[in-house]
């Protein structure tokens, strides 16, 4: 089974209007709401290449079921730990005359400790020996940074493969536990490393420097320059299929739905990344948060190459 983990989901609000005017009320020609999240992203992406999975994470009040609702419509399963503050809302106002936008993230919910308790124990619960479990996104306030490094190490001594796609602290912790995979961008990789532009061009010694933390196996993505595998001595760089961009804001996302399908069917990290790279550029292709669908990754997949 996969399992996926969204701690800090959030309600996306887009509302889009002629012009913006502070001090005045503008009117909205277009709205939209949709499901935020790492891990739901992926559960999502899932589901359009055939596979389930869980989803599990915390959702309260109004938008947090408003989100249930929506996941389990589109036929997700859903395992959450329903806490007493309200699933938070990210606003984003977009003016069509200078194709600019504001965007307001809420802070969102504070997590008590039962609250965190609760969301652990039924992780444990679920603990078996080979399931996939990917934890995304950033951490909700009341959780502290030390908080994946934790899951990484139940799942990964239950058996399990943990696979951590977050940024900053959590993400420089929960290497140290040793999770099956990570995939950084590359300006998650710089940050976490401290690189000046220099040290970024000795690919070599960064990807052994951030296995050398703990990972198990790295995954890098570059965008549409493709990604770069490290596992032990050995640093592979793949292509990814030329397409043209309609909005790439979750490729990243996709890219882990397709790598973790193609590694729970038992497939090397060779074999699984181009169906990564060709998710990921499937859903670069959709335009707003539209994700890449089955058909067009395996038409892409033949352009995802080794290049060295
Ligand atoms: N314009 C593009 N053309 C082709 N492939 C793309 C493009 N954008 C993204 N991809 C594919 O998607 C993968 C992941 O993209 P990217 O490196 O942007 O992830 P990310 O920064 O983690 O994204 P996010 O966190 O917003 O989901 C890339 O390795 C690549 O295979
Ligand atoms: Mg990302």
């Amino acid at each position: 089974m996969i399992y996926t983990l969204t701690l800090n989901p959030a309600a996306d609000l887009e509302l889009s209007v002629d012009q913006l005017e502070f001090n005045s009320v503008s009117r909205a020609i277009d709205s939209r709401m949709d499901c935020g999240g790492k891990g739901f992203n992926v559960s999502r992406m899932l589901k359009n290449l055939g596979q389930d999975s869980i989803a599990m994470g915390f959702v309260g009040g109004a938008t947090g079921l408003r989100l249930s609702n929506e996941l389990e419509a589109a036929g997700i399963d859903c395992q959450f730990t329903s806490i007493v503050g309200e699933t938070r809302t990210n606003v984003t106002i977009v003016e069509g005359a200078n194709a600019r936008h504001i965007k307001v993230n809420q802070a969102g919910p504070v997590i008590s400790e039962s609250e965190l308790t609760r969301l652990v124990e039924s992780i444990q619960q679920r603990l078996q020996p080979g399931d996939w479990w990917v934890l995304g996104g950033s951490l909700p306030q009341g959780v502290p940074t030390s908080f994946y490094a934790q899951l990484v190490s139940l799942i990964e001594d239950a058996g399990a493969h943990a696979v951590l796609d977050t940024s900053g602290e959590a993400l420089r912790e929960g290497i140290f536990a040793g999770p099956s995979l990570i995939k950084p961008n590359l300006e998650e990789a710089q940050a976490l490393l401290e690189l000046d532009e220099e040290e970024l061009n000795s690919t070599q010694a960064w990807t052994q420097a951030l296995l050398a933390m703990g990972a198990q196996n790295l995954v890098v993505s570059l965008g549409k320059a493709g990604a770069l595998m490290a596992s032990e001595a050995q640093l592979h760089e793949f292509a990814s299929p030329s397409i043209v961009e309609a909005n790439p804001i979750g490729a990243g996302d996709s890219m882990v739905a397709g790598l973790v399908w193609r590694l729970s069917k038992g497939e090397s990290l060779e074999q699984a990344l181009p169906y990564g790279l060709a998710c990921g550029a499937a859903t670069a292709s959709r335009p707003g948060t539209e994700l890449g669908e089955l058909a067009q990754v395996e038409q892409l997949l033949e352009q995802c190459r080794q290049i060295n």
